[in-house]
């Protein structure tokens, strides 16, 4: 029986990847889920699972080195998914130093974990024993020139603390690889959108204002550009990687979706007009009244694109989802879960929207 570990499992991406494998591979593999659950991480997110005899869930932080060790001492674990991370460009922003703990440093005591429990005395590593390290679209910085995407050979620029601190780890996941023939792939994905997100992204934050008759804060001129790809496509991609990807590449993830923040806006106050019944007493408050622009984010990259070239020819991913569709389901998901969205906006949230946003 196959063995997963995925870091950060109870964060937006991470659930939703263990929802996807769960779902794709039923009892057939083990799933273990280590997360320090930091704010952005909610043991809610797997209710549904966390009952399932093959899962378990295990709270440690990546930085702590003997529990790393003890993880894979402990258990056979064959694949490791990587997605425990400082995620978010503002917080980074406002304090950098622990991306580079979690980011950094966190994702180097998991390679040593892995590599001293993978490692075989001739230096070679088992078959089907993988890393897969979950990165992002944003360490190749900011396009300037329309028609112009980020492949996997365009060079490193990353600007944000965020984005160096993922661009440091993708060098050292690489390092292990060309050093020690550590087995791993790579993986640079643009923006996430769908269940689950925490709102301080852009999709679920504009949702829950526009639902509580709240000013939508849009950065600047609100025409900085993003490629937006339904997290359910992603989770695909990451899979499909494991299975018909090479070991030691880097592969780029993205649909070819790109929508100006401004667009993201409205599509979203019309989305909930349109769904919301005439009697919802919210629907009056909807319009595109709502919307404030506020001061720029420190150092924002205009534009992102991802060519998704190499993962198309070589595993035979595309992204299934359309946008139209996926920011409806999307909606959908936070109207049918409001509890879920209070419970997560209750509490130090208030905090980080004050200090963020202003009164
Ligand atoms: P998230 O912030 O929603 O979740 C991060 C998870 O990691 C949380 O559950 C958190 O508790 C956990 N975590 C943080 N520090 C930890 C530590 N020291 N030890 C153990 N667990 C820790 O992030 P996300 O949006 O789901 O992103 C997941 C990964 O995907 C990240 O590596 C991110 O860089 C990458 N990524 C995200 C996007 C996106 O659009 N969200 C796009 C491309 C790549
Ligand atoms: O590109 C992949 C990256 O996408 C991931 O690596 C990050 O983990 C993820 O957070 C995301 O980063 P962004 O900075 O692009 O996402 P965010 O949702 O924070 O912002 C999207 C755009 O919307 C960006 O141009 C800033 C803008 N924005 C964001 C917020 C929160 C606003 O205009 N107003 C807001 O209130």
């Amino acid at each position: 029986m196959r063995t997963y570990l995925v870091t950060g499992g109870a964060g937006f991406i991470g659930s939703n990847y263990i929802h996807y494998i769960i779902g794709r591979y039923g009892d057939s593999i083990r799933v273990i889920n280590v997360d320090s659950l930091t704010y952005a991480g909610n043991p809610e997110n797997l209710a549904d699972i966390e009952k399932r005899s093959n899962y378990t869930f295990v709270h440690a932080d990546i930085c702590d080195a003997e529990a790393m060790r003890k993880l894979f001492l402990e258990n056979d674990i064959n694949r490791v998914v990587h997605f425990a991370a400082e995620s978010h460009v503002d917080r980074s922003i406002r304090n950098p130093d622990v991306f580079v703990k979690t980011n950094v440093l966190g994702t180097l005591n998991l390679l040593n974990a892995a590599r001293a429990a993978w490692e075989q005395p001739d230096g070679s590593y088992p078959d089907d024993h993988k890393f897969l390290h979950v990165s992002t679209d944003e360490v190749y910085g900011s396009l300037s020139e329309p028609d112009t995407y980020f492949y996997e050979t365009t060079k490193y620029d990353p600007h944000s603390p965020y984005s160096a601190s993922k661009a440091s780890s993708d060098f050292m996941v690489k390092a292990y690889m060309d050093t020690y023939g550590f087995p791993a792939n790579i993986t640079n994905c643009s923006n996430n959108y769908g269940p689950y997100q925490f709102p301080e992204k852009l999709i679920p934050l504009m949702i829950n204002n526009a639902l509580a008759g709240k000013p939508m804060p849009v950065y600047g001129d609100g025409l900085n550009i993003r490629d937006w790809l339904y997290v359910e496509d992603h989770c695909r991609g990451i899979d499909l990687v494991q299975e018909k990807g090479k070991l030691f590449e880097t592969y780029n993830i993205g649909g070819h979706n790109e929508r100006c923040n401004i667009d993201i806006v409205k599509t979203i106050i019309s989305t909930l007009r349109e769904i919301l019944p005439d009697d919802d007493p919210r629907k009056a408050h909807i319009s595109e009244d709502l919307i404030t622009y506020v001061e720029d984010r420190k150092g924002h990259d205009r534009r992102y694109a991802i060519a998704p070239d190499k993962i198309k020819a070589e595993t035979g991913w595309y992204p299934e989802t359309a946008f139209e569709d996926g920011i409806r389901k999307t909606i959908r998901w936070y109207l049918e879960n409001e509890a879920w969205m209070e419970h997560v906006t209750s509490g130090a949230y208030q905090q980080y929207y004050k200090e963020m946003y202003g009164a």
